[in-house]
């Protein structure tokens, strides 16, 4: 079943994978010109990423990677050639605790400022970190944290506008998510692409705002549905006419948070005797609201939905239960066998019959799905997903798998055991007819010289390995998500 080029004794050593998280404060920009293998001529356009950058505050450790301060990369793809340049989005927080040379505010995922509970009972400031996710859309690089307004940075140099409130769409304070997705043909658009986000705001029922903007950055529409209960929705899924969300089984207890002894995520806890609501909301704003009962399980991120015979499709990474944040030890010692894996689950819904079916399509630890931009919403026959050297348990990524979903086959590649994956990113070639026409473009943390790769493989062969090998002066701590955009930012 799997094509997988050599097998090892051992996957990965916890120094090596550790050493991917330390801090970066170097920010600059250069020609990767150092780089074995070639990039494909055809390959033009700019790779954007964000993640944590700071994994400590002048020797302060952050609590949780998702706390850090982001910092955002870019690559530009042109002629064979490509740049590299990385910057810090200076965000209030980040200026304000550089300056100060200590944490300054408490962190969603546990970081405490210095002083024990007394020094953050009742202070539920949030630092906007700008750390999940990076798009260019209408015209605009925003870099986007779910819990606060985007910030908008200059394509070309990274350089931070400031807050952006999407053209007075968002008031202020407002937030919205990061994990917006673009429907390649929007039925409502004559056939234009339209970028799908959405926000939530907590309360006695949940707020789910849902936001579609045209390609110029213009909102085409707007709806608000409210669903009961404390919901964390960290993703959705679209199809041309629906939007998927899952309302994990969880509670939230903020007396902790409140009195300053945990951060606010860390006093959400998992009810594995409580079904996973499945809500689907219309996009077109005028039809009935659906929720489904589904099997308890936990879901940051979906790979895709679409329609098919009269049911709602959706591809998902689940876990058995929250992977839950300690509130008491370090995330450099997390025991990885005592966390659940995410797998990859396909879930058909039946509106008509109110019912849900699921069945695990890949059990190999998994994360950061992606496809070709065109199929999203639609039935696609390719998947591409970080994964784990190994094929059962729980382990840092180490790989990428694509996963037919036509067939079944498995191409996975391996950087094990000194290299560390995450997200993947697909991008079409230009004159490709095929789904898996294009390359998959990847940040390698690369332990053996403590720097970092930008990897580039033939998406139709990445069983062969890489086709180029870009190295970085220096490493990038593992990053959350990004989008490529064909038009070519570098000098
Ligand atoms: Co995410």
């Amino acid at each position: 079943m799997y094509v997988q080029q050599r097998s090892i004794p051992q996957d990965y050593s916890r120094d090596d994978w550790k050493r991917g998280y330390l801090s970066q404060p170097q920010e600059s920009e250069y020609w990767l010109d150092n780089l074995d293998g070639e990039i494909p001529a055809e390959l033009c356009g700019t790779l954007f990423r964000v993640g944590p950058g700071l994994l400590d505050i002048n020797g302060h450790p952050v609590h949780h990677p998702f706390d850090g301060d982001g910092m955002v990369c870019a690559i530009a793809f042109k002629d064979g050639r490509a740049h590299f340049r990385n910057r810090y989005v200076q965000t209030q927080g980040f200026q304000d605790e550089q300056k100060a040379g200590k944490p300054l505010y408490r962190g969603v995922f546990g970081t405490q400022k210095p002083g024990g509970w007394l020094a953050n009972i009742f202070d539920t400031r949030l630092k906007n970190i700008a750390n999940t996710n990076v798009i260019y859309w209408g015209g605009k690089l925003l870099a986007l944290w779910e819990a606060a307004e985007p910030h908008r940075l200059d394509p070309h140099t990274l350089e931070t506008l400031g807050l952006d409130r999407l053209d007075g769409v968002l008031e202020e304070g407002d937030a919205i998510a990061a994990h917006p997705h673009i429907d390649p043909h929007s039925h409502r658009d004559n056939s234009e692409p339209c970028l799908v986000n959405f926000a939530v705001k907590p309360g006695p029922s949940t707020a789910i705002t849902l936001y579609e903007f045209a390609t110029s950055g213009k909102l085409l529409r707007q709806q608000t549905r409210f669903i009961p209960g404390f919901a964390f929705l960290h993703d959705m899924a679209i199809t041309p006419n629906y939007c998927i969300f899952f309302q994990n089984p969880v509670s939230f207890n903020p007396l902790p948070y409140l009195l300053g002894f945990r951060g606010a995520a860390e006093c959400i806890q998992f009810n594995p005797n409580t079904a996973t609501k499945v809500i689907v909301i219309p996009r077109d704003g005028s039809g009935e609201m659906t929720i489904l009962d589904s099997e308890p399980c936990f879901v940051f991120h979906h790979a895709n939905a679409w329609e098919e015979d009269g049911e709602i499709c959706i591809d998902s990474i689940c876990y058995d239960s929250f992977p839950q944040p300690t509130a008491d030890s370090d995330f450099r010692e997390v025991d990885f066998d005592a966390i659940p894996e995410g797998q990859l689950w396909n879930f058909r819904l039946n509106l008509e019959r109110g019912e849900v079916s699921h069945e695990v399509i890949e059990s190999r630890c998994c994360e950061f799905p992606v496809l070709h931009p065109e199929k999203v919403g639609r039935k696609a026959r390719y998947l591409y997903l970080g994964t784990t050297h190994r094929e059962q348990g729980n382990a840092p990524l180490q790989g990428v798998m694509k996963c037919d979903r036509l067939t079944g086959e498995r191409q996975v590649w391996s950087f094990a055991p000194r290299g560390f994956t995450g997200e993947p990113t697909f991008v079409p070639h230009p004159q490709g007819t095929k789904e898996d026409d294009g390359w998959l473009l990847l940040l390698m943390y690369d332990a053996e010289h403590h720097r970092s790769d930008l990897v580039i493989f033939d998406a139709k062969a990445v069983e062969n390995g890489p086709l180029a090998q870009l190295h970085l002066n220096y490493h990038i701590p593992y990053g959350l998500h990004g989008n490529f955009t064909p038009e070519y930012f570098g000098p």
